[in-house]
């Protein structure tokens, strides 16, 4: 359950912030088989621990992304295939990191606010079914470990959610 939650101080390391939470999270995903109530608690765990300015999914829908369970400003709902970060990441069937949305060609902005950005493909039966994208309003926020992490995150939502 959410409320039971043990989340780590503010100050904790990226890293040791995520090794606690991966089993939490583990134990949240699989007492629950959908996929959006799921996407809806992650986006809020990972909001919540490290205070992203935006965290959330953009779904597959007719072959296009729809803005799904989200945290954070009001975003643009729709993105086409191969346009932005989540459609590149999506294009490319592998994570993007960008150290400076400014410098990465097509990145389409839905906050002024929004400095660097990291994009994980949800892959399901070898085809991209989601996209979870955070935002950071700190320039070259995220690391590798993010990166690590969040592919294992978002695994954790394809291995135990119906898709
Ligand atoms: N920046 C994204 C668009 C989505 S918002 O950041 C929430 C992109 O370039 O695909």
């Amino acid at each position: 359950m959410a409320e039971d939650l043990n989340i780590p101080p503010k100050n904790t390391a990226p890293e040791e912030k995520y090794r606690l939470l991966l089993p939490q999270i583990k134990s949240l995903v699989e007492d629950e088989s959908d996929l959006i109530a799921n996407m809806a608690n992650v986006s809020s765990v990972l909001k919540s621990v490290f205070q992203h300015l935006w965290v959330g999914f953009y779904i597959v829908k007719n072959n296009e992304l729809v803005l799904g369970p989200y945290q954070g400003p009001v975003a643009c709902t729709r993105i086409s295939y191969g346009k932005g970060v989540c459609g590149k990441a999506w294009e490319k069937q592998a994570s993007i990191v960008v150290p400076d949305v400014n410098s990465f060609p097509g990145h389409i902005a839905c906050s002024a606010d929004s400095k660097s950005e990291i994009v994980i493909p949800g892959i399901y039966k070898k085809k991209v079914i989601f996209v979870l994208d955070i935002d950071s309003n700190q320039i070259d926020f995220f690391i590798e470990t993010d990166r690590i992490y969040l592919e294992k995150i978002v695994k954790l939502l394809t291995d135990n959610s119906d898709c």
